[in-house]
């Protein structure tokens, strides 16, 4: 089955055609238009990005086709929730019409469903069962996958999601948003120094039946940089490396422990990263030191699919399309949403 894969949930309009059954498929094209716009501002600007999207959305759909040699489209897989409506409504209306033209069915695609499908894309061992940690700028989810459409979420974040909180630090330091990367570069070139934040919601009497056992919690943390910036005054400029140094360290070090509770539970072999945080290499390889010596594989996936991007989309919605799985044409986008195919924790 080849199918077209739409993404419109923030700020890429993306596109891409994938091929194939099960998990032996291939990625014949993907384009990513970033809205680089919404840098002026600081953050992304729904509206703006909506009528980003309106602009973008005829020529990336028709080049990814065209990159993929132009040949027929079997169905076509959107996301429809959880994002920006305006953002969500465009790559939907714009599938239902595309599919209904062409007489091929359509499906709506959860977002987050989508981020765990992507390092598969990469990597044919990380597939299911895995312990899935998904970081991005608007969700923190700890997941145990047993089985593609089987997912137990563990945790969550209380408030901010990870990239959130990368974002705003790196808006204290002074630091072009998205802040991410270049926390990440700062805090590396800094050394382990005096300065050093308490890890949030962790706690060594904390027990699997802990509502907070999974959950994580970064606002306070936000405060913590808050507090170090206010404190350094006008050394801001020396002081810069070591706050995003001891910000990114407790966020790493928290989110590698809660990790490794699931997969110590649930007594995985694979973790699997997913989401703009999963850039991050400094967390990859802070996984791998603790998990590698239990012989847990840690996988993650390039940054072009780490990022919000339209083949895992696809990929995703292959798998329910060869459930039989169909989208009506009155499919709409909403703000929030469950992750389907929940099971009990
Ligand atoms: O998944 P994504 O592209 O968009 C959302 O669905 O939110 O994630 C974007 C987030 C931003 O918050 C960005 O700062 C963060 O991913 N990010 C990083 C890194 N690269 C991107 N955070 C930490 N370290 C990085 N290297
Ligand atoms: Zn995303």
């Amino acid at each position: 089955m080849r199918v077209l894969g739409i993404e419109t949930s923030c700020d890429e309009t993306s596109a891409a055609v994938l091929s194939g059954t099960g998990d032996d498929v291939s990625l014949e094209s993907l384009v990513i238009l970033s809205q680089d716009v919404h840098r002026i501002f600081g953050g992304v600007v729904p509206e703006i990005a909506s009528r980003a999207h309106l602009t973008a959305i005829v020529p990336v759909v028709e080049r990814a086709i065209a990159d993929a040699g132009g040949s027929p489209i079997d169905a076509i897989a959107v996301t429809n929730a959880p994002g920006l409506v305006g953002a969500l409504l465009v790559g939907v209306s714009y599938a239902k019409a595309l599919a209904f033209a062409r007489k091929i069915p359509a499906i709506g695609v959860h977002h987050m469903e989508g981020h765990l499908f992507a390092t598969a894309l990469e990597h044919g061992n990380a597939v299911p069962p895995f312990t899935a940690l998904l970081v991005s700028g608007g969700h923190t989810l700890l997941l145990d996958v047993e089985a593609w459409g089987r997912y137990r979420v563990l945790g969550r974040t209380r408030d901010d999601a990870a990239g959130e909180a990368f974002d705003k630090v790196a808006k204290l330091l002074g630091l072009p948003y998205p802040g991410g990367p270049h926390v990440e570069r700062l805090a590396n070139v800094s050394e382990c120094g005096p300065l050093r934040f308490s890890r949030p919601m962790l706690r060594r009497d904390q027990t699997p039946t802990d509502p907070d056992f999974y959950d994580v919690s970064f606002s306070g943390l936000k405060t913590a940089a808050l507090n170090a910036v206010k404190n350094a005054g006008p050394d801001l400029d020396s002081q810069r490396g070591a706050i995003a140094r001891a910000f990114q360290d407790a966020l790493i070090d928290t989110l590698v422990e809660k990790t490794a509770r699931a997969v110590r539970q649930y007594r995985r072999s694979r973790v699997v990263l997913g989401g703009g945080v999963a850039c991050n290499a400094t967390l990859a390889s802070a996984m791998r030191e603790r998990l590698a010596p239990r012989g847990v594989e840690i996988f993650a996936p390039s940054a072009r699919l780490a990022t919000d991007n339209a083949a895992m989309i696809a990929r995703a919605g292959l798998f329910h399309l060869e459930r039989g799985e169909r989208s009506p044409l009155d499919l709409n986008a909403f703000a929030t949403q469950v992750i389907p195919g929940l099971v009990a924790a």
